[in-house]
């Protein structure tokens, strides 16, 4: 299962996935490029370290979502990967319906709250201020209706007394760095059971 990860930050998610492929982790899943919308981004630089292509790619014309002629590039790019699965790990644009009907089922987000609760942005600070105490982090296919596709998996976070904003963020993010690639796994191994089932009789 060929995998394409898109990020816009320091790709601490991205380099959860290289890790547990590098340790045998990943199911039959393999990262065969990682693309960013920022040039300076970490998360480039993580490609380099695991042997994996990474690249920027020109979101442009758009600052907050990404269509038209940067859509174009980003569907000419990961179709020309051969994309089994497009994971964003931090991807901070709203994919539209042309990319997502070219990989449909296929894009897979990672979102730092139990959603449906605390969609969009600063959604471990929304949780933080709102007083509750559970959260935690979701992986959610990508459908147009941004944070709001159907649920793949959650891990929950409790948030103690002791807590402080830092605290919570580092407890979400170490969340997040077991379910991704435990969800890809999984994902990648699904795969291989349809592999195996009767043909032809
Ligand atoms: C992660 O916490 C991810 O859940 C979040 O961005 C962070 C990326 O961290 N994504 C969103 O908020 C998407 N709405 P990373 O670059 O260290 O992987």
């Amino acid at each position: 299962m060929r995998v394409v990860i898109l990020g816009s930050g320091r790709g601490s998610n991205a380099a959860a996935v290289l890790e547990a492929q590098a340790a045998g982790q990943l199911g039959r899943a393999r990262v065969a490029q990682i693309f960013s919308d920022q040039p300076e981004a970490g998360i480039l630089s993580l490609g380099a370290q695991h042997g994996v292509p990474s690249a920027f790619l020109d979101p442009a014309p758009f600052k907050t979502k990404l269509e038209g002629p940067g859509e174009e590039r980003y569907i000419e790019a990961i179709t020309g990967c051969g994309a089994d699965l497009v994971v964003l790990a931090g991807f901070m644009r709203v994919l539209k319906p042309r990319l997502l009907a070219a990989f449909a089922g296929k894009v897979i987000n990672l979102h730092p709250s139990l959603l449906p609760s605390f969609p969009g942005l600063d959604a471990v600070g929304q949780a933080w201020r709102r007083g509750v105490k559970v959260t935690g982090c979701t992986v959610h296919v990508v459908t147009p209706e941004v944070d709001g596709g159907p649920i793949v998996d959650q891990a929950v976070v409790r948030i103690d007394p002791a807590d402080t904003l830092e605290s919570l963020t580092a407890k979400v993010h170490a969340a997040e760095h077991a379910l991704l690639p435990a969800v890809i796994a999984r994902l990648s191994e699904a795969l291989r059971i349809e592999d195996r089932s009767p043909r032809g009789n």
